[in-house]
């Protein structure tokens, strides 16, 4: 009988131990939940008017979206929720995201935004920026490259723009060969255009201009191409397509064909308006033409939610906007913001441009501060901050 007492001692004395360990267990997850609490608290000081409950419902709708990315799937007219289908529109295309910045030093930090926020969209998605002197990229951007943290470092890289090898074995080839890309006003953006067609048909992926800030995943896009508004034309902002892609191979093909460099937008998005008109445009859906058969094309709303002549628009209050802000949230995967017009003005911290800067692009605004990107305090002030004016108007013909 009392042989039992013992093991009575011993089990208690094993419970107080899983107590203890579990008590330790709690005091963790407890302390890693402040933490993580503090982490997404970051993003929001910088933000005024952040008082969620006086936000309009459409605003507090896009703060919501903001902070909790509903895994909702856009495709370039609807949006995905079959997951089989998703996982096939994933599939074909290689899971990588690249960016081209040709200016020989590293200036403007806004162009970071459209990287930072595409990989926090896409987590699965490696990022590769293609630019003309990497080395220099890399060196002027180490502190927000160390701010990104692992999930988003580890998928970064940097290589050179390297016109001769990437064209090689395409249309393009004779073309810079021959030197006509040097019969231009814009010589680097037409070698951007050319460069951008040549890098998807060789390795496939996805294609965005640096002034995109993405808010939403890429994943439900498959093969497209974007439509913009106003004037309603194809562009090539953005593209998304496997390798050895044939409608990427005529696109090359059109880009040679029609080249003229004096004329602006006829070898970027007017390129893409003519290949598509050539090959697609008016063919039979049931011919299955492989250059155009499953060829998405993106709504508008999907990269150009605001239209060029309404670019003003994005630089008023976001919380006098929060019809635009919901729609926003609900219909683009990414916002052309126009860096080409907004390079020489200052960025008002509480308009809706500058909101999507806090909340999708945090550690550029942390590494290079908020005056140093150009912020300014109030909508209408125009005087472009100090910090900023180093890189201020520095690119002549960047072409964003
Ligand atoms: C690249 O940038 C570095 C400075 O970061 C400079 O020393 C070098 O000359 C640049 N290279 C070219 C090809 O411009
Ligand atoms: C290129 O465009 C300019 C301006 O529109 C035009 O005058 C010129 O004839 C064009 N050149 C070619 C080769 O088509």
């Amino acid at each position: 009988m009392f042989a039992e007492l013992p093991s009575i001692t011993k089990r208690s004395f094993y419970t107080r131990r899983r107590c203890v360990i579990m008590f330790i267990i709690i005091c963790c997850m407890a302390v890693f939940c402040v933490l993580k609490l503090q982490c997404t608290n970051r993003l929001d000081k910088f933000i005024i008017e952040f008082d969620s409950d006086s936000l309009r419902p459409d605003c507090r709708h896009f703060l919501h979206h903001t902070k909790h990315p509903t895994v909702r799937f856009l495709g370039p007219k609807e949006i995905i929720t079959d997951r089989k289908e998703l996982m096939k529109l994933q599939k074909a295309i290689p899971q990588q995201i690249n960016f081209m910045h040709f200016n020989n030093h590293f200036r403007n930090p806004r162009y970071l935004c459209g990287i930072e926020s595409a990989a926090k969209q896409n987590p699965n998605h490696k990022i590769i920026v293609h630019a003309k002197n990497e080395t220099d990229f890399e060196t002027q951007t180490q502190k927000w490259i160390q701010l990104l943290g692992d999930k988003i470092k580890d998928r970064l890289s940097f290589e050179r723009l390297d016109w001769a090898p990437m064209f090689e074995d395409t249309p393009l080839q004779q073309w810079w060969a021959d030197d006509l890309y040097k019969e231009s006003k814009w010589v680097d953006q037409n070698l951007g255009n050319a460069y951008r067609l040549a890098l998807l048909w060789k390795r496939g992926g996805i294609y965005l201009d640096s002034d995109i800030i993405s808010i939403n995943p890429l994943s439900g896009m498959g093969r497209s191409v974007a439509m913009q508004r106003g004037p309603r034309i194809m562009n090539n902002a953005y593209f998304s397509f496997p390798e050895q892609d044939l409608f990427v191979w005529d696109m090359m093909e059109e880009f040679v064909l029609g080249f003229n460099g004096s004329k602006w937008g006829n070898n970027g998005p007017r390129m893409v308006e003519r290949t598509y008109n050539k090959y697609c445009a008016n063919s039979n859906p049931e011919e299955n033409v492989d250059e155009c058969n499953g060829l998405g094309i993106a709504d508008p709303p999907r990269f150009f939610p605001v239209p060029y002549s309404k670019r003003n628009q994005i630089a008023l209050p976001w919380t006098s906007h929060c019809k635009l802000m919901k729609f926003l949230a609900d219909e683009s995967i990414g916002v052309h913001w126009f860096n080409k017009y907004y390079k020489t003005l200052g960025i008002p911290k509480n308009s809706v441009l500058g909101t999507l800067m806090q909340l999708h692009c945090p550690s550029v605004v942390e590494a290079f501060t908020p005056t140093g990107l150009g912020f300014v305090e109030d909508v209408g002030e125009n005087t472009f901050p100090e910090e900023a004016k180093e890189w201020m108007g520095w690119e002549k013909d960047d072409g964003f």
